[in-house]
């Protein structure tokens, strides 16, 4: 068996050293833990490095094949949990291409020609982080999607809108959900042009200044499906900005689930009793048994703060950092392992909560979020929403806005006095407040006269709302659907 540096961790960079690292350092310096994560990115980026050099004439052909044989090997352990993972051998990379030199001898030590861990490491993230951006992009659609579905079926469905959590004026139940597909729409928007900075190669960047063997740095990119390279070396090893923006992206759409699990929350307290939500989604109290708490729209609200921590992490850790890489780069993983993983899966449970689930078999679908259509009415009525629509009547009669909102005011203020709603008040009585008040006045002051006449585009009208969601379903539609 060949000699193998990577053997003995304490010899792994040179023979400099004069005694083995103390296992405090090693258990503080390791990264493996964690960083195994990125085991199919490193082997694949190792790969795409391994063929370019034997198509440079770095290495022999023979090289090239031993290391894909030894690869191909080392994937499979990996793969099936067979692999050895040594803490000594301190992080993924070194794991792997001591591995390899034990099964393929000196083609293993050649692999790492021309490059560093510095690049490697960039390129890796880079990679593996490339696959969880396309993984979450459906995710996104899902989400969406099923808002969507359950705004097209509450268009006429009228509830209070808020203002200062006051009732402001009517808005169908359907605009309001259209209005978190907006936040969503951008959100697969951020998504996709952090893509697109993620998507360029490190490697060919080696340490930290380029490299003396004539690397094809384009045929790299190729191969693993770059979009482009990172064009300066010192840059290439310690830029992370693609991270930053990523945990932006996800810290920003965290915001708007966190803000949607707030309303579903409210929305299902007895004061609003607006929605309910499938027991499936509930927990009881081990203590009042009446209870059905919405702990996962908490959960979700409560996990945003952690995403935005990992993004304050990762801000943090780049501040003060000198070029070109340092090891302070190693603390960039775990906040971007645990943003995609609590972004994904709290995705995933907010859509099938909105949405419900299709049962395979029958293709019924159960679960999505219940409407109270009738308690959502009445809270727009006992809250006076159309009082606007009545200052809007008075307008048309020529009265100028501000006098006609005084004169509604009065109007309210009796209202309140008798208990009744707007539209009960006799019309004497109102016309008593003020002359111009016609008997069409009746009509401005239902609640469904109100939603038709905010017909402006991007307004809450029925018919506005239902372009809306053509518009919508068009841009999700599968590409082949178009
Ligand atoms: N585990 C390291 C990291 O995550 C890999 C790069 C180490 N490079 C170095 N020069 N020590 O950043």
């Amino acid at each position: 068996m060949a000699h193998n540096p990577l053997d003995k961790k304490s010899q792994a960079w040179s023979a400099l050293f004069s005694e083995p690292m103390s296992a405090l350092v090693q258990r503080y310096t390791a990264s493996v833990g964690f960083d195994r994560r990125l085991a199919q990115a490193d082997i694949a980026g190792s790969l795409a490095h391994a063929r370019m050099l034997a198509a440079q004439r770095v290495i022999p052909a023979q090289d090239l094949a031993d290391i894909e044989r030894g690869l191909a090997q080392v994937a499979q352990e990996i793969e099936t949990g067979r692999f050895e993972w040594k803490l000594e051998l301190e992080d993924v990379h070194l794991n792997i291409e001591a591995r390899l030199t034990q099964l393929v001898g000196d083609a293993g030590k050649r692999l790492h020609t021309g490059r560093s861990r510095n690049d490697q490491v960039a390129t890796d993230i880079r990679l593996w982080l490339r696959g969880e951006i396309d993984a979450i992009a459906p995710l996104l659609v899902q989400l969406q999607r099923a808002l969507l579905e359950l705004a097209a079926q509450h268009t006429d469905t009228v509830m209070p809108g808020f203002t200062h959590l006051q009732v402001a004026q009517p808005v169908s139940f359907a605009h309001h959900l259209l209005a978190y597909v907006e936040m969503f729409a951008r959100d697969a928007e951020r998504l996709a042009d952090v893509r697109r900075r993620t998507n360029r190669l490190p490697l060919g960047a080696a340490a930290l200044a380029g490299t003396s063997y004539p690397l094809d740095r384009e045929a790299v990119a190729r191969a693993l499906g770059f979009d482009g390279l990172c064009e300066n070396s010192l840059d290439a090893v310690s830029d992370r900005d693609f991270a930053l923006e990523f945990a932006a992206f996800a810290s920003i759409t965290m915001v708007h689930v966190s803000r949607l699990a707030e309303e579903i929350v409210l929305w299902m307290s007895q004061n609003f009793g607006f929605i309910d939500l499938a027991d499936r989604y509930c927990t009881g109290s081990s203590i009042m048994p009446q209870k059905r708490n919405p702990d996962v729209a908490e959960l979700a609200r409560g996990k945003s703060g952690r995403v935005i921590g990992h993004l304050m992490a990762l801000l943090t850790l780049m501040k003060g950092q000198p070029l070109a890489y340092n090891k302070d780069n190693q603390e960039d993983k775990e906040p971007l392992f645990d943003t995609v993983d609590t972004l994904a899966a709290t995705l995933r449970i907010m859509a099938e909560m909105v949405g419900g689930t299709v049962d395979a078999a029958t293709g019924a679908r159960s679960g999505g979020l219940r409407v109270k259509p009738e308690a959502m009415r009445a809270a727009a009525t006992r809250g006076y929403a159309t009082a606007t629509d009545l200052a809007d009547h008075l307008v048309k009669k020529g009265l100028p806005f501000r006098d006609a909102h005084e004169v509604v005011a009065h109007a309210v203020k009796l209202a309140l006095e008798r208990g009744v709603d707007l539209a009960e008040l006799p019309l004497a009585e109102l016309q008593a407040l003020h002359p111009s008040i016609g008997a069409d006045a009746r009509d401005a002051l239902t609640l469904q006269g109100s939603l038709q006449s905010r017909a402006t585009r991007g307004g809450t009208a029925p018919q506005r709302v239902r372009e809306q969601i053509e518009r919508h379903r068009l841009r999700l539609a599968p590409e082949a659907a178009r």
